[in-house]
């Protein structure tokens, strides 16, 4: 089996509060785009998983496509067929672009099929919401609203087609906790994001791109630029290119939608010049 293992950005966050277990609530409207990951899933002889990454730094048992492997298959006792898996990476790492959650997700309902153990989607959302807070919506694709932790969805109708430019400083990764420990909340701005899923829901482009354009679209963006120079650089850069960019998650990535194929193919192009990672991909659908 090969399978697909899309990136996610988050069209506006907000924290809303700090919770006892150590998590924040948050409202936020994910949306899944094709810059993806690739899980190629093999038979091998006798039983266990076998694992290798395309990046070095990945390749290790505490993989979360590895611990998903292992929580799924603690869910049964039959004897499962042993199954080597090959992680392609194309998403960065440490990016606020769901890579880690999208490999989880896409091994979980992989194997689901593969030893054939028939477990729903939400039981498969619920093992998901146990490895990490992005899982049960790399689950599920396509546009939703996010609350909870992350884990709560909710549907919302799917995103049209945008073209959506992806940036980040090269070698600049940061881990989610470092970014939640950080904040400030009672100085963090909260955005509006009801207003962002009304625009959702009445599907109109004008209104989600004006949002967008808000001074605030996501609580750790300001802490997150303040703390890395190179980002407030790479939003002017980003904007003198024609484009809105918003942080998406914990950042560091930029994000831009646009219908703009040719402004975006050429923001990518001169965004590689400098030497930024940047890629163009676009929205997806769900396929469920
Ligand atoms: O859920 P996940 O494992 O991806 O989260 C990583 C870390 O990010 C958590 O351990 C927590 O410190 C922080 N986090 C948070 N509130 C959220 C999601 C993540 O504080 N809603």
């Amino acid at each position: 089996m090969v399978v697909k293992a899309p990136a996610k950005i988050n069209l506006g966050l907000a924290v809303l509060k700090r919770r006892s277990d150590g998590y924040h609530d948050l409202l936020s409207i994910m949306q899944q785009v094709s810059l993806a990951d690739t899980l190629t899933i093999e038979p091998v002889r006798g039983a266990g998983l076998s694992f290798s990454c395309s990046d070095p730094s990945l390749n290790g048992e505490d993989n979360l496509v590895c611990r998903a492997a292992a929580l799924l298959a603690a869910q049964t006792r039959k004897a499962l067929p042993g199954v080597k898996i090959d992680l392609y990476k194309n998403i960065p790492v440490e990016a606020g672009l769901g890579g880690g959650s999208s490999d989880a997700a896409a091994a979980l309902s992989a194997l689901n099929r593969y030893w054939r153990l028939d477990l729903t989607a939400q039981t498969l959302g619920e093992l998901g919401s146990r490895l990490g807070s992005d899982i049960p919506f790399c689950l599920q694709g396509g546009t939703a609203l996010a609350s909870g932790r992350g884990e709560v969805l909710q549907p919302l109708p799917g995103l049209s087609f945008f073209w959506v430019v992806l940036a980040v400083p090269a070698g600049l990764g940061l881990s989610t906790a470092s970014v939640f420990r950080a904040l400030n909340l009672e100085g963090a701005p909260r955005p509006p994001i009801r207003r962002l899923i009304a625009a959702v829901q009445r599907e109109s482009r004008e209104e989600i791109v004006n949002w967008l354009e808000e001074r605030h679209t996501n609580s750790l963006e300001a802490g997150v630029v303040a703390a890395y120079p190179r980002l407030m650089a790479l939003k002017k850069r980003m904007r003198e290119l024609g484009l809105v960019p918003v942080m998406s998650g914990s950042g560091p990535t930029f994000f831009a939608l646009t219908g703009g194929a040719r402004l975006a193919g050429n923001a990518v192009r001169i965004l590689r010049d400098e030497g930024y990672r940047a890629y163009l991909c676009w929205t997806e659908r769900s396929t469920r």
